[in-house]
């Protein structure tokens, strides 16, 4: 049995006189899911998470949002959404949970139950110990946290993200995760942009926006086994001369470097492997090891975008 879409948008187009920040975009997203929206700067993802949150007015197309029409029951659909957006939303002057009572009061949770939420909010965000310093002086992976549990004061059952773990250090941005995948076992729905590619990994399917457009909407594994070529990996002292070396040999599609290891996408990863170990032997380069590795989501991001750029 399918499910009626929880988001679901048709043709949904937000101009900015010129630019076609969201351009006819098709979008559903099934009750419960966990949607990581990724695409290069300027692809459209905050304005379409803005479109969604009834920020911004829509230019063309339609949207329902938890089977609200957009366009028509936006005040309807705040209270079944909440909404972090990319920038600091917090006032700076105000203590942890003075942020979250503030919250509180805007979508009119009752007094009773303020209490017990926000209790639950700073115990789950880790923030109970902080609650009487001011948002100016949380570090940034606690400020994100606190905006996520300012975000879910008023129990919303879809969360709309937008880069929440941008510039927070790996800890935090784990422990947002973990957060976010406890939300995700409880049933909400999920949709967060994110331009990192692990994060992307964690959800259950993957939107890549391009020019306001969706063009691959699929699991991350099934992105990650799509991706043209295999990937060969070369740790070595000398990754410069490696890397020149091999990126004029044939077959090589492309070359990353991740501090002293190349990874090279090929086309063929143990013939190529086969070749390249060959040539680094033959100009006396060393090398610590050379394997075939796993292809990620960093590497099919990257060969995607290199498609598209192509096709323009
Ligand atoms: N308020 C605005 N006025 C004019 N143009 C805008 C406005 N907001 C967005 N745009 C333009 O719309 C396009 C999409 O921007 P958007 O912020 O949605 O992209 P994004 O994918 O969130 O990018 P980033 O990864 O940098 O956050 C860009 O070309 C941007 O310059
Ligand atoms: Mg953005």
């Amino acid at each position: 049995m399918v499910d009626t879409p929880i988001i679901e948008t048709r043709k949904l187009t937000r101009l900015f006189k010129e630019t076609r920040a969201v351009d006819a975009l098709d979008l559903t997203i099934q009750p419960g899911e966990l949607f990581g929206l990724v695409g290069p700067d300027g692809a459209g993802k905050t304005s379409t998470l803005r479109l969604l949150a009834g920020l911004l007015n829509i230019t063309e197309g339609s949207a329902s949002v938890a089977g609200y029409d957009l366009a028509t029951q936006a005040e309807t659909i705040k209270s079944k959404i909440g909404y972090m957006a990319q920038e600091f939303s917090l006032y700076a002057k105000l203590s942890v949970i003075e942020n979250l009572l503030f919250f509180a009061e805007l979508y009119d949770v009752n007094t009773n139950q303020q209490k017990e939420r926000t209790e639950k909010l700073l115990s789950f965000a880790g923030l109970t110990e902080f609650k009487n310093r001011r948002a100016l002086h949380l570090s940034g992976g606690m400020q994100k946290k606190l905006a996520l549990a300012c975000t879910l004061i008023h129990q919303p059952p879809i969360l709309l993200l937008d880069e929440p773990t941008t510039g927070v250090d790996p800890v935090s941005r784990r422990e947002f995760w973990n957060i976010l995948t406890e939300l995700h076992l409880e049933g909400t729905t999920i949709l967060v942009s994110t331009p990192y590619m692990d994060e992307a990994d964690r959800c259950s399917r993957v939107g890549l926006m391009y020019e306001g457009k969706l063009v691959k909407c699929a699991p991350p594994r099934q992105i990650r086994a799509e991706i043209k070529g295999e990937l060969v990996e070369i740790h070595s002292d000398h990754w410069r001369d490696a890397s020149d070396l091999i990126s004029s040999l044939s077959g090589v599609l492309e070359i990353q470097t991740y501090g002293e290891a190349l990874h090279i996408l090929v086309d063929d990863g143990k013939k190529r492997l086969h070749q390249i170990k060959k040539a680094l032997k033959k100009e006396n380069i060393s090398y610590q090891s050379a394997r075939i590795a796993p292809t990620r989501m960093e590497e099919a991001f990257i060969s995607l975008i290199r498609q598209m750029d192509g096709a323009n």
